[in-house]
């Protein structure tokens, strides 16, 4: 079996002690490949020109020192396994320097045990190496599914916006030219069967409420249009009518507009809100508050529902048993904000949400861009 190759960095004054150390690293199995310094520019020197797989330190040279020589490899940020191989150390001194942040240090003396302390350091380095990687390659798989999902929220945005626009003003306009001419047939003196008209008429407005309702659930022109609290202030008041909670809904201190994110992520961090309270909380009282504090914006929703417990609930959500609270967090976050509920069974729920406001001067946030057809 070939031995497996070693670059080693001694840092040590004594070019006998340095020739022991290769010596011992022979018979403990190795090919090193070694390089002596003696000073912190030589050192410096030799971490720069190439890649090292051990340092092997002297505790105290004539122009140099071990405490030094870790300091330079720390400095630099290498992990690179440092092992202190000193002829007289005493405890306290060795504990020190392992403080410091040397992996081990062998006596001169007993330089049997500094083949196993550098094995066990490579191992140690190699596991760190690998967490290290798994690590960062956790970070960007959560960069990369952020940046997909906020990409798919902006998506169903538009498409939202899109699709209400079409059913408004192409479905709504062919409704309403239906409309006009059925009521001039019915002016018409020769016309007999005015109940059939009549009901005709009837019909068409039920699907003109309908296209109109669809089209706003699917994204209120106010929100583009006029921001942010007038498009609040529609929905809950149509909700508060057909849910049969009592509304309050109120703002303080709000600029007129704010950046199209921050005015999507609250619209529609209301609108799950309201829909769970709807579906789960059975409330008497709604209350939505909108106000500015200290350069953010907080949105509360508050019932006075049975109350959940959130722990649980987002361990299950966490798990893709629903997606209401999920679908919220993600909205927050991707305009920068945060979000935390507070429930006591019993007791209602309160949603708070706080995103940050751009700084004065950004002036009216403009409506975005409808897409593309
Ligand atoms: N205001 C509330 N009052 C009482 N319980 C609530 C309230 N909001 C949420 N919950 C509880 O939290 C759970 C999770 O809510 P979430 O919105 O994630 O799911 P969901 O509404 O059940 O389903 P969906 O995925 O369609 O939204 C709900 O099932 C409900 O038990
Ligand atoms: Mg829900």
């Amino acid at each position: 079996m070939t031995s497996p190759p070693l670059r080693v960095l001694i840092v040590e004054d004594s070019e006998d002690d340095a020739l022991f150390i290769v010596r011992a690293l022979v018979r403990g199995g190795y090919d090193p490949r070694h390089r002596r310094v003696e000073t912190a520019e030589a050192m410096k020197r030799a971490l720069a020109a190439e890649p090292w797989d051990v340092v092997l330190a002297d505790y105290s040279m004539p122009r140099f020192s071990g405490p030094e020589a870790l300091e330079i490899v720390s400095g630099r940020g290498l992990d690179v396994p440092f092992i202190i191989v000193s002829g007289a150390i005493g405890e306290e001194t060795a504990v020190a320097a392992m403080k410091a942040g040397a992996h081990d240090y062998v006596m001169k003396s007993a330089l049997g045990r500094l083949v196993p302390a550098i094995r066990r350091e490579l191992q140690e380095a190699q596991m760190r190496r690998s967490r290290r990687q798994a690590e960062a390659a956790l970070v960007e798989a959560h960069r990369r599914l952020q940046a997909l999902s906020g990409r798919m929220i902006q998506i169903q945005e538009n498409e939202r916006r899109a699709l209400a626009r079409e059913l408004h003003d192409e479905i709504g306009q062919t409704l309403t030219a239906v409309k006009i001419s059925l009521q001039s047939l019915l002016m018409r003196p020769e016309m007999r069967s005015v109940t059939q008209i009549e009901d005709s008429l009837r019909i068409v407005d039920g699907a003109l409420e309908q296209v109109r309702g669809l089209s706003l659930d699917l994204r209120p022109s106010q929100l583009d249009d006029l921001g942010l609290r007038p498009a609040l202030r529609w929905y809950l008041e149509r909700q508060s009518r057909t849910g049969g909670f009592d509304l309050q809904f109120t703002v303080d201190d709000l600029p007129v507009r704010l950046q199209p994110d921050v005015e999507t992520a609250c619209f529609r961090i209301t609108q799950e809100a309201v829909t769970n309270i709807l579906r789960h909380a059975d409330a008497k009282r709604v209350h939505v508050r909108l106000q500015c504090l200290a350069g953010e914006m907080e949105l509360v929703v508050e019932d006075d529902g049975r109350g959940f417990d959130v722990a649980a609930a987002q361990r299950r959500a966490g798990e893709g048993a629903s997606l209401g609270l999920v679908g919220m967090e993600e909205r927050a976050a991707l305009a920068g904000g945060r979000i935390e509920w507070s429930s006591t069974p019993g007791q209602g729920t309160r949603l708070k949400a706080r995103f940050p406001l751009a700084p004065a001067g950004d002036g009216p946030a403009a409506p975005s861009a409808p897409v593309d057809p």
